[in-house]
């Protein structure tokens, strides 16, 4: 397994691999984005994403493809509405998000996937591989927990044209902050995004009053233990995650429930997929 270089948060970035090959084995990835590594993680989580279905009654397979579709929905609305011409992607990863809207949009969109220098350097190098970059389609290096520099938010969105739309979209990620550290994220994000016409960020989102203390109590003892660290949940309920992001420099807040979006509709009944929602933040 390559070793994460970055200190810090760098130790998340391997569970990087394993989603990457769950979206891939979906059929809703390109192969060139399923490495050897994805396919070990894969299958050696597989016995516990059976245990937390057989024994808690949850599928963890549909709290992702609801995670993902969920957030795909949001944003090909905000993009077909003429809100959004411009997506970054932090902590990207291996996320097939980027190649799929970018063949969709093609060049009513630019795509800038970001992550850590070392996983940013893998995808860019798959993707290159792939022949699947372009100018409108670049990997560059963030680090969401910078406050300036390089690898900074603020440097990374300098490089977008502040007269068109813009999406930040966070996937997997904020649930590995402490919440004083996700509120300082959050805050990054509502300054970068209130330059733009119009700034929207989407994440994958769970409330605790939907139960999700069995979600970070299952699945989550497994993450916990792979990236040797605590995970979070933000958020009691939609009015106290739609308070604390306006707390944080956003306008509004909008909590998608996954059975209110068209693309998540048919799995959104299956226990796993109904503790997903998807914020949706307008700054
Ligand atoms: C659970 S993975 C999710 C990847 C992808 N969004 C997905 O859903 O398949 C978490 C990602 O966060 C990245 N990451 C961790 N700390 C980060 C940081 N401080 N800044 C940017 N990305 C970070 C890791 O490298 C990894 O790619």
């Amino acid at each position: 397994m390559d070793k994460p270089v970055e200190g810090g948060t760098g130790r998340i970035s391997p569970t990087a691999y394993a989603t990457g090959y769950f979206w891939y084995k979906q059929g809703m990835s390109h192969p060139a984005l399923a490495t050897a590594q994805g396919r070990r993680l894969h299958y050696a989580f597989r016995p516990f994403i059976a245990g937390t279905r057989i024994f808690g009654g949850l599928s963890m397979d549909a709290l992702l493809l609801a995670r993902h579709r969920g957030i795909d929905g949001v944003l090909s609305r905000a993009i077909e509405e003429g809100r959004v011409g411009q997506v970054v992607e932090v902590a990207a990863g291996l996320s097939p998000r980027g190649w799929d809207f970018m063949r969709r949009y093609e060049r009513r969109l630019t795509y800038l996937e970001t992550d850590l220098p070392a996983m940013a350097a893998t995808k860019r190098q798959l993707l290159e591989g792939a022949g699947l970059l372009s100018a409108r389609h670049r990997v560059v290096e963030l680090d969401v927990l910078a406050a300036d520099g390089p690898r900074a938010l603020e440097a990374v969105m300098e490089t977008l044209d502040p007269k068109v739309g813009t999406a930040i979209i966070t996937e997997g990620l904020m649930n590995y902050f402490a919440p004083e550290v996700a509120r300082d994220v959050w805050r990054r994000f509502a300054r970068a995004l209130a330059r733009f016409p119009q700034g929207i960020y989407l994440s994958d989102l769970y409330l605790d009053n939907r139960n999700n203390g069995a979600v970070v109590g299952a699945f989550g003892k497994l993450m916990q233990a792979f990236v040797r660290g605590r995970m979070h949940t933000h958020f009691n309920c939609e009015a106290q995650a739609n308070q604390r992001l306006r707390d944080c420099g956003f306008r509004e807040a909008i909590v998608h429930q996954a059975r209110g979006i068209p693309a998540v509709r048919d799995i959104a009944h299956i226990s796993g997929a109904d503790r997903v929602s998807v914020l949706e933040a307008r700054a």
